[in-house]
């Protein structure tokens, strides 16, 4: 067996693998086919402050290498996931990770301030703060498209956690210059990156002739926004490894359906992943993943830590 553990920040896991938000709601469904504890943490469904139903159905549609989704934050609202999710979370011994989000930037500091102040917030070892949501109406609402929206959220977010609380701001790979995106969200506070959030797609009903979601647009997902997401981790851990921005540990999430595939991320900048699409046919596959990276890195006599952003120091020279 290899040695999985991983290291994001003050942050000590036993293995590098997470469960994406939004792919496994709160954990329940997921705790059926294996113990949530197994994995290196579990990431909730973005919680916003309200209750939301989400956009109108259709709101998922399927493509030949992966799906679009139009959920738009759908969610019980901070009140009721901290009493009846995290608290069930917390029952469990699971390793949480909140993802948390907002229309506003004064929004997003209320759910953390609810959130710090609950009793289950002790099992909570990091804050996902998810300023990439494609799925709203208005595109300016994106924080993370913007430098100095994504700097204020990542900031005011800061200041109503108990210092020390690992945060990980989610980047969009559609912007013209992640690595800006990166510092700022760095610059701000935040401890480390979770990249990719999904890509922004349209599908079209070729019977119907009209947009196959309801809301038009949703955010594309699975094994073809892999590249993209190796693109994103590859350029920000490269301008870490140039110090043109600060070193800080990166989540990557993109299309992982196998070890190997993990693997690649990691070699890229990633200190942990996240597996979610692959979830919806096949529940255990955040936990197959762990196992399949554990064979991959001990066939390679690595350690995790050996293989984060290996590939840097192996590229070709030209
Ligand atoms: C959604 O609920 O619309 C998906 C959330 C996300 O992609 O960040």
């Amino acid at each position: 067996m290899a040695d999985l553990t991983t290291r994001l920040g003050a942050l000590t896991l036993p293995n590098p693998v997470m469960t994406a938000s939004g792919c496994a709601a709160n954990g329940r469904e997921l705790h059926r086919f294996f113990d949530l504890t197994d994995l290196g943490a579990f990431v909730t469904k973005t919680v916003m402050a309200d209750p939301r139903s989400g956009r109108p159905t259709p709101r998922m549609a399927e493509t030949s290498s992966g799906m679009l989704n139009s959920i738009g934050l759908q969610g019980p609202g901070i009140a009721a996931f901290l009493d009846k999710d995290l608290t069930w979370l917390h029952s469990i011994g699971a390793r949480v990770v909140v993802s948390i989000a907002g229309n506003t930037a004064a929004e997003f500091a209320e759910v953390a301030r609810a959130l710090a102040s609950h009793p289950s917030f002790a099992c909570v070892v990091a804050v996902e703060i998810n300023i990439s949501c494609p799925n709203v109406a208005n595109r300016g609402l994106v924080f993370a498209c913007d430098p100095m929206s994504s700097s204020t959220v990542v900031g005011l977010v800061h200041q109503e956690l108990p210092p020390g609380t690992p945060t990980f701001a989610k980047l969009t790979p559609d912007v013209t210059d992640i690595v800006a995106i990166a510092d700022a969200a760095l610059q701000a506070g935040a401890t480390g990156l979770t990249m990719i959030n999904t890509l922004l797609g349209i599908v079209i009903d070729t019977d119907r002739l009209r947009p196959q979601l309801a809301g038009i647009t949703g955010g594309l997902s699975g094994p073809a926004i892999r590249p993209v997401a190796v693109r994103a981790i590859w350029q920000v851990a490269g301008a870490m490894r140039e110090g043109r921005i600060d070193t800080a540990p990166i989540i990557g999430v993109g299309g992982i359906r196998t070890g190997l595939d993990a693997l690649e991320l990691i070699a890229a900048g990633a200190s942990a992943v996240q597996v979610g699409t692959a979830t919806f046919n096949d529940p255990s596959a955040p936990r197959r993943v762990r196992d399949e990276l554990d064979a991959a890195l001990d066939a390679r006599a690595l350690t995790l830590a050996d293989a984060v952003g290996i590939a840097h120091r192996r590229k070709v020279q030209l």
